[in-house]
């Protein structure tokens, strides 16, 4: 039964291979909210061209996106699942509303920022303007729920800004999009590098732990993080990559055992190589049937373009009210 008939919009980017910041962040929260509301989830493919990917390499990237959704649970019967270049109101609407959106606050978006840091010769208009195609993507079908992990807020936060701005220049159209998580808080799963910085596709592949990683892949990363000789004084606090292994921990492992080894870290016992060992074990056990069902998928062609194109026209048919209304409240409306 839908709770309100509130709708439920989310993406990601088809940038690589997704991750236990991907799943534990957003997809979990995808899967749970399936029996309960209208929901849209969709492959952010515009997104990631700017980046410039190889245009060889986007039909396989946005197979992977969706069979490992698939795998993690998603059902395309229960949801409209789609890609964002197939619904062309989206960049309709995105363009409206880049009539709203300001320089200068675009300017001052912290991933913005990010990103020229790490690639000055590349900051295209894309870039600076990507808060409002993720408006666009969400406000099409007049989202009221966004299942995001925490680094996407201030994405959410400008999203509800332009949708209210709209709202009182032309009139009422969409609601205030909310991010969205099942557990009290937004998540942000960490890295393995103990840096105190979030899991990330592209950034340090060996502090990710992906879907797609093989056992001992798994358990190499694992073993490598960064750990110290342990506590000398008892309930002492946890430097911070002590504190991200168990932040994981948590994730994966049952209560009793993450329990049990933060006893062991009161109490200065703790080995941490016996709780890597188990943090190990455990993401295996979790990754392995989404790895394994995702592999199958991803070589089924016609069941993910079928998907696909059921996905579109659904998509499609929802997003054409909207943007009517829009054009409408705009004053597009000659004949
Ligand atoms: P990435 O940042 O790895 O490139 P995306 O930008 O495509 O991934 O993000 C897709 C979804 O996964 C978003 O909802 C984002 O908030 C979530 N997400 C990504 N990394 C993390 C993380 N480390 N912790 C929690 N959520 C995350
Ligand atoms: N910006 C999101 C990210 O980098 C991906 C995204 C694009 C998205 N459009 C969206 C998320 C709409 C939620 C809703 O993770």
């Amino acid at each position: 039964m839908a709770i309100e008939n509130k709708i439920v919009v989310s993406g990601i980017r088809s940038t690589g291979k997704l991750h236990l910041g991907n799943y534990f962040g957003a997809m979990q929260n995808y899967v749970k909210m399936q029996d309960d509301y209208p929901c849209y989830f969709f492959v952010a493919d515009y997104h990631s061209l700017t980046t410039h990917p190889d245009p060889k390499d986007l039909r396989a990237s946005v197979y992977r996106v969706l069979s490992e959704n698939i795998a993690a649970g998603l059902d395309p019967e229960k949801v409209t699942l789609y890609a964002q270049s197939d619904i062309p109101e989206i960049p309709e609407l995105y363009l409206m509303l880049n009539m709203l959106a300001y320089k200068g606050e675009l300017e001052k978006v912290p991933t913005f920022k990010d990103k020229v840091r790490q690639n000055p010769n590349n900051v295209n208009a894309g870039l600076l303007t990507y808060p409002v195609l993720m408006a666009a993507d969400i406000l099409i079908h007049r989202a009221s729920l966004v299942p995001v992990g925490k680094d996407q807020e201030q994405h959410l936060e400008m999203a509800r800004n332009f949708a209210q701005r709209f709202n009182s220049r032309y009139g009422e159209l969409f609601p205030e999009p909310q991010p969205f998580n099942f557990g009290d808080a937004l998540v942000k799963v960490m890295s393995l590098d103990g840096s105190g910085g979030k899991m990330s596709k592209s950034e340090n592949e060996n502090a990710t732990i992906y879907l797609a990683d093989d056992d001992d892949s798994i358990r190499k990363k694992v073993m490598k993080a960064k750990t110290d000789s342990g506590p000398i004084e008892a309930n002492s606090l946890m430097p911070e990559y002590i504190a991200s292994l168990f932040s994981l921990m948590r994730l994966v492992s049952a209560p009793a055992t993450v329990a049990a080894f933060e006893e062991h870290f009161n109490q200065c016992t703790i080995r941490y190589g016996d709780m890597k060992k188990q943090l190990a074990e455990d993401m295996i056990e979790f990754v392995r049937p989404i790895r394994e069902k995702a592999k199958a998928l991803e070589l089924d062609a016609p069941l993910l373009q079928s998907i696909l194109k059921r996905g579109a026209e659904q998509a499609r048919a929802h997003a054409a009210f909207t943007i009517s209304e829009a054009r409408k409240l705009i004053g597009i409306n000659y004949y």
